[in-house]
């Protein structure tokens, strides 16, 4: 394991980064500002090293960028909340309303944009575990939570997120993983030629205006959020359908149907490198995000990056939860400790 220094967070203290690596030349890098993958790099099918997900060399690039949240931690709350508002035991709490009225990743300046602290490094786990501390009514949420996020890579070249929170009163806790993967490399392009596949039947239906879910659960059968057999991601992008038109692209939350049961949620895979991605969560569902939003601009080693550069499968309860009844809500209690886990594992085809 290596630690190297990443930069600053802008106010002189020091940014980390920590390289973990297994037996198969497999690294994954993790910085200590907002507890990012900053690199994922395997070898492709032709022996050639890649990059699989995108970023910035230094702390202070993601602190410039910091609303595209590459490869961050996001908490408390991942995903939006109407209204930026939420009751809990009969208390409304204002959030930061950061985008078209609603709070989106929590507001700025959160876990996904601060230092974090390494908590452990295991050696024979292959392991880093890094630590933050969100006061009582940080961002608004009420509770002193204790968050902890532990990235683990195998020899299987499996990347696996755990979280785990705990707060003196009751809160929300629905943390997640914002990589933005390419697997043609990260600095490959357009992602539409590479093939997705879903496991998930159904998908939360957005109002036409603020990405909140109206409550309406739809199939995917028959329409562009359909992948119940890989497509390319690219084919059906552009169609006339509201929910794509909304958001520019994909940018929906499938809802995965398990039972709080760890299971796999999506696989994809580039041709051209034989880098095969499978994704697997015991969240109740995950964000698909084309970078839709993403302006172009320069990321690490020089590259260009722009709008559908990189496909985010983010882990989460759905979209605002909390005041959609019907889902599974992200409610944790005082005293409890919330546990989540994500694994991104790697093959080639
Ligand atoms: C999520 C959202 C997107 C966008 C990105 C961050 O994936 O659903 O709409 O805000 O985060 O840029």
């Amino acid at each position: 394991m290596i630690k190297e220094g990443f930069g600053t967070d802008g106010l002189g203290n020091a940014a980390e980064l920590v390289t973990l690596s297994n037996k198969n030349g497999t690294q994954v890098k993790i910085s200590t500002l907002g507890a990012t993958v900053a690199s994922f790099l395997c070898k492709d099918k032709n022996g050639i090293m890649r990059d699989i997900v995108l970023g910035y060399d230094s702390a202070e690039a993601y602190l410039e960028h910091n609303g595209y949240y590459f490869g961050a931690t996001v908490g408390r709350n991942a995903n939006r909340i109407k209204g930026a508002k939420i009751t809990i035991g009969g208390v409304e709490y204002q959030l930061e309303a950061n985008s078209d009225g609603n709070n989106l990743h929590s507001g700025g300046n959160g876990v996904s944009h601060r230092l974090w602290e390494i908590d452990d490094m295991d050696e024979e786990k292959n392991s880093v575990s890094m630590k933050f501390f969100s006061a009582d009514l940080e961002q608004g949420f009420p509770g002193n939570m204790k968050i902890k996020v532990t990235f683990a890579l195998s020899e299987e070249n499996e990347l696996a997120i755990s979280y785990e929170a705990v707060s003196d009163k009751d809160t929300i806790a629905n943390f997640t993983n914002h990589s933005y993967f390419n697997l043609a490399g990260h600095d490959g392009g357009y992602i539409g030629g590479q093939k997705l596949k879903i496991y998930a039947k159904h998908f939360t239906a957005l109002a036409p205006v603020g990405s909140i879910p109206t409550g309406e659960v739809r199939a995917v059968k028959g329409t562009p959020l359909d992948f119940g057999e890989f497509k390319e991601i690219g084919r059906e992008i552009d169609s006339d359908y509201d929910q794509l038109k909304y958001v520019r692209g994909y940018d929906q939350n499938f809802l995965l149907e398990n039972d709080g049961k760890f299971t796999i949620m999506a696989e994809a895979i580039c041709e051209e490198t034989g880098i095969h991605l499978y994704a697997y969560t015991d969240c109740p569902g995950f964000q698909l995000y084309t970078a839709n939003f993403v302006d172009e601009h320069k990321g690490k080693d020089g590259a260009v990056y722009k709008e559908r550069h990189g496909f985010c499968l983010e882990s989460q309860y759905v979209p605002d939860a909390c005041h959609n009844p019907q889902f599974q809500n992200p409610l944790l209690f005082a005293g409890e400790v919330y546990k989540s886990r994500t694994v991104y594992k790697l093959g080639l085809d």
